[in-house]
């Protein structure tokens, strides 16, 4: 079988997040739970890339990637390795100075996540956070963009909260950003919405995710306590992992319409 890439690694450098965004499972992951990657695991996993497979790295998971005290090191490996590199964020951490420092280091892509127009709707869906920091820091990322090969993402979660001001946060922030990108709300706090999606996915082919603890899952969203572990990046080289019977078997599978029970909880109608 022909060895299968992903184009995406998602490394999940922190589990700690500074807020409590009402769709979001995070509130959901145990204290012992929370921590942070070493970063001499990022550098490892970096290395493990080659001039034949250069993923682009988004340094993301379940918490906040501007909380992880070696987010700049990592950007800056990415960069030194010829890789592209991203994370999603609330942007709410992501201050002038450290801008600039992530631009410096070669980051690829912010990825700003904006569910509201309003205060009142924004700080209702993320919890924690303060709605004008947020927008602050938004436009200011927006210009040093502009000035830098950096580009900038905004994100938005719609759900039914803020379905009302969809029209003008994609207004102002598709002129305020390189790309507007809408993930509609996926049922991570069970019994908050009945809405099931396309079983169409090719993560298994493009995407591969490691979680803090190095565990390699399904997907972003096979997080704990109950997830499949396909592997581990202490015990085995990533791309080994990809390749490996039981992921293979999931691909086979998957194409057979045969899904693995994370997919029926989040995006595939039984
Ligand atoms: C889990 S967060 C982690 C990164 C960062 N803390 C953030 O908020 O962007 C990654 C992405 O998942 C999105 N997300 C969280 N809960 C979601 C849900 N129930 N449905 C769809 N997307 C969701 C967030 O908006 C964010 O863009
Ligand atoms: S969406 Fe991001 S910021 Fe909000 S609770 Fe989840 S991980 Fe934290
Ligand atoms: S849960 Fe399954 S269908 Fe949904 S994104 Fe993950 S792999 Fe794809």
């Amino acid at each position: 079988m022909k060895k299968v890439t992903p184009n995406i690694l998602k490394i999940e450098v922190t589990t700690r997040c500074n807020a409590n965004c009402i769709f979001c499972s995070h509130r959901f992951l145990n204290k012992k739970h929370l921590k942070d990657m070493p970063f001499d695991t990022v550098k490892m996993l970096i290395d493990q890339t080659n001039w034949r497979w250069k993923p682009e790295i988004q340094l993301s998971g379940f918490g906040e990637p501007t909380l992880y005290p070696d987010l700049v090191k990592a950007v800056r490996y990415c960069h030194k390795k010829g890789l592209k590199s991203s994370f999603n964020t609330n942007g709410f951490l992501l201050t002038r100075d450290l801008m600039d420092q992530l631009i410096k280091a070669g980051l690829s892509q912010f990825r700003f996540a904006i569910d509201g127009y309003s205060k009142k709707t924004y700080e209702s869906l993320r919890r924690g956070l303060n709605f004008e920091t947020v927008l602050y820091n938004a436009l200011d990322a927006w210009g040093l963009c502009r000035k830098s090969k950096t580009r900038m993402i905004i994100l938005n979660v719609i759900c039914k909260e803020n379905e009302n001001e969809f029209i003008l946060l994609k207004d102002f922030w598709s002129r305020h950003s390189h790309k507007f990108e809408v993930n509609q709300e996926m049922p991570f706090v069970q019994g908050r919405v009945e809405q099931f999606y396309s079983d169409i996915c090719d993560h298994f082919w493009t995407q591969m995710q490691v979680r803090v603890n190095g565990d390699v899952v399904i997907c972003c969203l096979d997080f704990p306590p109950n997830y499949t572990k396909l592997g581990n990046v202490y015990e085995t080289p990533l791309l080994e992992i990809y390749n490996s019977p039981s992921f293979n078997k999931l691909r086979l599978n998957f194409k057979k319409s045969i899904y693995p029970d994370v997919c029926y909880r989040y995006c595939v109608r039984k």
